[in-house]
């Protein structure tokens, strides 16, 4: 992976949608032999949302998954809506019917963020609980995902990390569900700290609606309460992958 960090992130920018797709699942590959290598496993969080789904396709494909260690790789969710799982907006849903019956991680190594039968704040509590379990974490231990990654929504969310939402400023938590005014529902999301422990954070922008925010993130003031994504700055490596339509509005640098 490109380097880069949380001061100053790397940003590639490819031709299309497909074309960053293809560059994250060869990182998310990459990734994944040098951690299951070094460490034995692979844990990622992943993004939800539209951007990511044609990564996931391509991961489940023989060209980018056929070289993934899947049985050593461990399946997170950055957030999730606080739908049950077969609803259409679950990010669960989305992975699963793009992936997961294709790839071989085992099914105790997926980790659904959400599942319907609890109230959100208790699924958040649970989901530490997971966290804590896999990652073998003492109290106050923040885990260390080797990838977390991310889309961008154009007010300048990231997970479910909205601007002027309590989240945003939650430092001990790993995990939190957040009422999220602007879209009246609840929401599930790690949390910085968690996030920013991260050995490694992949954005994936694409497409013009996301040219404006993009563009605030990376070269606009820091004004993280409108802009949480501003607030990604990983003691890991930060990229950003986009296409040409949501770089177009990036300053030569
Ligand atoms: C979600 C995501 C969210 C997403 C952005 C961009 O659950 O919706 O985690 O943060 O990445 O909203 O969404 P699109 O990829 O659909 O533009």
């Amino acid at each position: 992976m490109e380097t880069g960090n949380g001061r100053n992130p790397a940003v590639i920018v490819l031709d299309d949608h497909q074309a960053v797709s293809e560059k994250a699942a060869a990182i998310f590959a990459d990734l994944a032999v040098a951690a299951s290598r070094t460490q034995g496993r692979f844990a990622v969080a992943l993004a939800g949302g539209s951007t990511p789904q044609r990564l996931y396709e391509l991961l489940a494909g023989r060209v980018y998954g056929e070289g993934i260690p899947w049985p050593l790789v461990f399946l997170f969710w950055g957030d999730e809506r606080c739908v049950p799982p077969e609803d259409a907006d679950s990010d669960y849903r989305m992975v699963r019917d793009a992936m997961l019956g294709r790839i071989a991680v085992p099914e105790a190594n997926v980790h659904p963020m959400y599942s319907g039968l609890k109230s959100p704040e208790e699924a958040a509590a649970g989901y530490e609980e997971i966290i804590r379990q896999v990652f073998r974490l003492v109290p106050g231990q923040v885990p260390q995902f080797d990838l977390v990654l991310l889309g961008l929504g154009a007010d300048g969310h990231t997970a479910s990390l909205f601007p002027h939402s309590a989240a945003i400023n939650e430092k001990e938590r790993l995990v939190v569900a957040d009422y999220v005014q602007a879209l009246k529902a609840y929401r599930l999301t790690l949390t910085l700290p968690v996030i920013n422990n991260a050995a490694a954070v992949l954005f994936l922008v694409t497409g013009e609606s996301k040219a404006a925010i993009l563009a605030e993130v990376l070269q606009g003031p820091y004004r993280p309460i409108d802009v949480p994504a501003q607030l990604v700055r990983p003691l890991g490596r930060l990229l950003f992958l986009a296409d040409q339509a949501a770089a177009s509005k990036l300053r030569e640098q």
